[in-house]
């Protein structure tokens, strides 16, 4: 069935800055964040993420040369950014594995909007590099990283990762980050049932006061490899409910349209925490992601099973403008809503993409 474009509105310039788009998808949603994927290599192999039986040694990971350069992306992100982006996030895999990824954060944090603005630019990691990479990082122009922790028992943590990495380096990262100026610091836990939900409260408590913000995640049903059950679920009430016995919580307004993460404030003073229940409660009604695998397919959706081949693009004649259009038809097309309709699909109906692939 032929699909109509939906309408491009156009607002009126100011007669200073280049007019602003504002472009919309088929469900009026705005494109507001770029999630980039810089590697699909990690040296973790979360269990959850990427078994070692199927990331094992002879695993084909993509080439150098089918990575875009760091000149492709900074060329991306300017149009994005062009097109109402105000949010540009580096992922992986693991994003600080890929040579020289300061120059790429210097190039992306010069970026300006049309009105002259610096964008939002954080970074997702396991925080294995940070001590060595965080005040580099820094001086480079990235704003803030979110570091994933999943477990504060040795033994448990190095079973979850898998290649025996030490909680406490984990923790020097967190440090690291903090002092580096890359803070608040977000640490993402995801929980999973029966492996960490015991840990809820003293996941908080380890937090409580110290700035950093810590987000559980609900485990998600993304890629093929992780043998995800809804039984495996926490649910983020129950999340809350647990802390408030202890420490109560007190909901936070968000901090912009949008966000994964519901925010909960310690009534006492000590902070805030997030959840994210992509199951539970899914946020697909205002989410404005796109993401950017690191061969340059475009994702308008973390559960996509297809995606738009930008490197082509990007190493072809056409000019930002018409990069741009092309973009803009795409978003502007965009359906995307998986979380909502999750429980509505047969399991195993939708070829899914892995979460090492495309970045969280
Ligand atoms: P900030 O709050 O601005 O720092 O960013 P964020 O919450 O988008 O960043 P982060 O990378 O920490 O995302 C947190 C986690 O939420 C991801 O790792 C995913 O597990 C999940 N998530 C992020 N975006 C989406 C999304 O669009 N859909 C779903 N279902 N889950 C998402
Ligand atoms: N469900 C929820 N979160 C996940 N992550 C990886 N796989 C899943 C999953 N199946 C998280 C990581 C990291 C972020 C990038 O995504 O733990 O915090
Ligand atoms: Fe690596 Fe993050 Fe996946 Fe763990 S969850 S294997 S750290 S990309
Ligand atoms: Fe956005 Fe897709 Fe996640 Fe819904 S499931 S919030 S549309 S990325």
């Amino acid at each position: 069935m032929a699909q109509s474009l939906p309408p491009i509105r156009v607002l009126p310039s100011t007669g200073r800055a280049p007019a602003a788009l504002d472009l919309r998808d088929v469900r009026d949603r705005p494109l507001r964040d770029l999630r980039i994927s810089v590697t699909d290599r990690c040296n973790f192999r979360c269990v959850y993420c990427m078994p070692k039986e199927i990331f094992g040694r002879d695993f084909q990971f993509r080439e150098r040369d089918e990575l875009l350069t760091f000149e492709e992306i900074e060329r991306l992100a300017r149009i994005a950014v062009g097109l109402g982006v105000r949010k540009l996030r580096i992922t992986g895999g693991e994003p600080l594995l890929r040579r020289g990824i300061e120059d790429l954060v210097a190039r992306l944090a010069a970026i300006r909007t049309p009105s002259g603005e610096a964008v939002d630019l954080a970074l997702t990691t396991n925080g294995s590099a940070l001590p060595v990479k965080a005040a580099a990082l820094a001086a480079a122009g990235l704003q803030r990283v979110t570091i994933s922790l999943d477990s504060l028992i040795e033994e448990r943590f190095q079973a979850i990762n898998d290649v025996k990495f030490p909680v406490k380096r984990v923790l020097a990262a967190i440090d690291a980050a903090a002092e580096a100026g890359l803070g608040p610091v977000k640490i993402n836990t995801v929980l999973k049932r029966g492996v960490n939900d015991d840990e809820i409260l003293d996941l908080a408590e380890h937090f409580r006061g110290t700035g950093h913000i810590l987000r559980f995640i609900e485990f998600m049903d993304v890629g093929a490899t992780n043998g995800w059950l809804l039984d495996d679920v926490v649910p983020s009430a129950e999340v809350v409910r647990r802390i408030s016995e202890r420490y109560p919580l007190e909901p936070a307004a968000p901090t912009h349209p949008g966000e994964t993460a519901k925010r909960w404030k310690y009534v006492d003073g000590a902070g805030e925490i997030g959840v994210i229940s992509s199951v539970t409660g899914a946020f697909c009604g205002d989410c404005s992601r796109a993401r950017v695998s690191a061969e340059g397919q475009l994702y308008t959706c973390l559960f996509a099973s297809s995606g738009l081949d930008l490197r082509e693009l990007l190493r072809g004649d056409a000019g930002d403008e018409e990069l741009s259009g092309i973009l803009a038809q795409h978003w502007g097309l965009r359906d995307d809503n998986y979380s909502e309709i999750r429980a509505a699909l047969t399991p195993g109906s939708r070829k899914r993409i892995e979460m090492s692939y495309i970045g969280g």
